[in-house]
């Protein structure tokens, strides 16, 4: 192939946050989650990953403006993904692969849902020669499938396939997985002010403490009251009720640390500064003052949820009163993109000159 003729296929895949968490596998090995979860796709919190063919023995992975070797630590998880992928779907081509996120990586804003879902659509593009969704579509990629496959890698991933509030069914069998889509009143439009209390990666990957949570005492309990949570996130939103959203997101986190906290080995992702900010955010609320609510994944960084109108002015409340901390205004997002160019990105024609 020569040069010119290879082409490079761009996917930019968003980040989401989870309103009700998708914490402990039943199936680890076929990313089968213990419940079912829910979760708002975000908009500008997202990975873009390219994808191009190229002839050398191995994949070759740059994240963040830094090529990986293949037994860094990090390069682990997004190569094994993409030779799982290789093997699930028959392709041989090795992939130059460039990953970039617009916003902090590995700190509980969700990056490997982002990373992870635009890493399987841009080698299944690159691989398929498929120029954007729909061409995809046509090859037998629907949507649903890419999400199943994006799962493999991250579970959290498979949400990211869809727009606006989506449920992630855990079924009966690993197969029978499915993601549900929530219908919201037009004028109902939900921002996530993202306060990014600290950008160290965090010291427990999410692998470890979601294998934690069995041996928790309030792991079961949580089980059994997913399903009546659930219906009361759907039927708050389906509403477009923030007053009745809110306090069940926020619930629903303290309830998941709870698991993460009581689990074997334990772990903290709450630490002093976070349970300061969550404190005050329900004071500052208590006054009148504050309409949002806190959601926290697996790290310390807090996600406030308030109406789009009121973002900017609970950012500045924030910033106020923590000045030290970055705050990022995100709102629901429609889902996934992909294009082509000819061009190659030019930090891999390097990466290959070095290999
Ligand atoms: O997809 P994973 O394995 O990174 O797990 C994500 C878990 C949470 O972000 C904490 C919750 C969720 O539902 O996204």
């Amino acid at each position: 192939m020569s040069e010119e003729t290879i082409k490079t296929y761009v996917a930019q895949v968003p980040s989401n946050i989870a309103f009700i968490k998708y914490w402990g596998k039943r199936d680890e090995s076929q990313q089968w989650p213990s419940g079912d979860s829910l979760s708002m796709t975000l908009d500008t919190a997202c990975t873009i990953t390219t994808a191009r063919l190229h002839d050398g023995a191995k994949d070759l992975l740059e994240l963040n403006g830094r090529l990986l070797w293949p037994n860094e630590p990090r390069s682990e998880k997004p190569l094994a993904h993409i030779e799982r992928l290789r093997g699930l779907l028959g392709y041989k081509a090795r992939l130059e692969l460039t990953s970039r996120n617009t916003f902090p990586s590995d700190c509980g804003i969700a990056s490997s849902a982002s990373g992870l879902g635009a890493l399987t659509l841009a080698a299944i593009a690159a691989w398929t020669a498929a120029a954007n969704l729909e061409e995809l579509e046509g090859l037998g990629f629907s949507r649903v499938r890419l999400a199943s496959l994006a799962r493999l890698g991250s579970g959290s991933a498979c949400r990211s396939f869809h727009a606006g509030f989506v449920t992630w069914h855990s079924g009966v069998s690993p197969a029978e997985q499915t993601l549900e889509t929530v219908a919201t009143p037009p004028d109902f439009e939900l921002a996530d002010v993202i306060v990014v209390l600290s950008t160290e990666p965090k010291s427990v990957s999410s692998t470890t403490a979601h294998r934690a949570a069995w041996a928790s005492p309030l792991f079961r309990p949580r089980l059994a009251g997913l399903a009546a949570k659930l219906t009361a996130t759907r039927a708050a939103l389906a509403r477009g009720a923030l007053d009745e959203l809110g306090p069940l997101i926020e619930t629903e986190t303290i309830e998941m640390h709870a698991v993460i906290m009581t689990g074997e080995p334990p772990v903290r992702f709450l630490g002093e500064p976070t349970s300061q900010l969550l404190t005050w955010v329900r004071e500052r609320r208590a006054a009148g003052e504050f309409p949002a609510y806190f959601t926290v994944d697996a790290g310390p960084n807090v996600h406030l949820i308030c109406l789009q109108k009121d973002a900017a002015a609970v950012a500045a409340l924030v910033k106020e009163s923590f000045s030290d901390y970055t705050v990022l205004i995100d709102r629901q997002g429609q889902g996934p993109k992909l294009h082509v160019e000819s061009r190659r990105p030019e930090a891999l024609r390097k990466a290959a000159k070095d290999v």
